[in-house]
């Protein structure tokens, strides 16, 4: 099968389950909740983690809901068409929705609302890794025709929700809002423990110190990828090959180095401090891009 994308706001989307329609309704129509809770993320961030996590939060560390319910309907994909819209209308406030848009095309209401964001990054470079091995398997991303040429795609923004950069930077714009709070993927692997109890603060959720062990435990790569409702193995074949599904790959810091070349190295550092050049913000990532 083919994968084709369309163009929004000079951002490229997955026609087979992303449409103009939903993206301008969202934007301009979408009605934000002061209770929402939003996730939001650059694709292979972290974000699937991120849904365990929240969903263990949300019913206080009990796991049989991530036993029992997928993560895609525990916490719906706001951009996603038919399915995802179906999802998103009967979900229950406070809703918890999962988002890979940027900024500009995030829904407008949100911005006078009190609903809450958790943006989740990653360093560049194991995003493009990561991207890179999904695109294989999914019919999401256009099949890469070898690492090199992928990684100057993914450079020019020319992969599904455009530049890594761009998502980044215009998210950034909102890190002093008290309801925006800002994780990293190294966050996590570093502090597991610290940075659920940093997300329980700011979702002002107070859990005891054995729930938050069990949100731990719970949400760990090895249980999560020995749980079909969080290892997407049950996402729809026409988005994710089943025969190839190996959506909990590695789940570790780092393994761009078994991928870059010397000479990619060098040039995705020379691109990273230019397009970073105007940010005000330094990340853990930054000595190693
Ligand atoms: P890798 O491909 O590097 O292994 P997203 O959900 O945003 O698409 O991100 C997917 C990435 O997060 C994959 O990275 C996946 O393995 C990793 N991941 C998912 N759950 C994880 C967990 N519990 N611990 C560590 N990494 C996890």
């Amino acid at each position: 099968m083919d994968t084709d994308y369309f163009q929004h706001k000079e951002i490229c989307f997955a026609s087979l389950i992303y449409s103009k329609e939903r993206l301008q309704y969202l934007e301009n129509e979408f009605e934000v909740r002061d209770d929402d809770v939003f996730l939001v993320s650059y694709p292979k961030s972290g974000t699937t983690w991120m849904i365990e996590i929240l969903s263990l939060i949300r019913r206080s560390g009990d796991f049989t809901w991530c036993r029992e319910v997928p993560n895609f309907m525990r916490i719906p994909w706001l951009d996603v068409s038919g399915i995802g819209e179906k999802l998103v209308d009967g979900c229950e406030s406070p809703r918890f929705l999962a988002s890979h848009l940027p900024i500009q095309c995030f829904p407008k209401s949100f911005f006078s609302s009190k609903a809450k964001i958790i943006y989740i990054a990653r360093n560049p470079k194991d995003v493009l890794v990561s991207l890179y091995h999904f695109a294989h398997m999914s019919y999401v991303v256009k099949k890469p025709n070898g690492f090199d040429e992928f990684m100057e795609d993914f450079l020019q923004g020319r992969v599904p929700f455009g530049s890594w950069f761009e998502h980044l930077k215009g998210w950034m714009q909102m890190k002093d809002n008290k309801n925006f709070l800002f994780v990293t993927y190294e966050d996590l692997i570093q502090d597991h423990r610290g940075t659920i109890k940093k997300i329980c603060t700011f979702l002002e959720k107070e859990l005891e110190e054995q729930v938050i062990d069990l949100i731990v435990e719970h949400s760990t790569f090895s249980s999560m990828k020995n749980n079909s409702m969080s290892n997407n193995s049950l996402v729809p074949d026409y988005i994710i090959d089943p025969k190839n599904n190996h959506f909990m790959r590695k789940g570790i810091v780092g393994d761009w180095k078994n991928h870059f070349t010397q000479k990619q190295i060098d040039y995705m550092a020379v691109i990273y401090k230019e397009k970073m050049k105007d940010l005000d913000v330094k990340f853990s990532w930054d000595e190693c891009v």
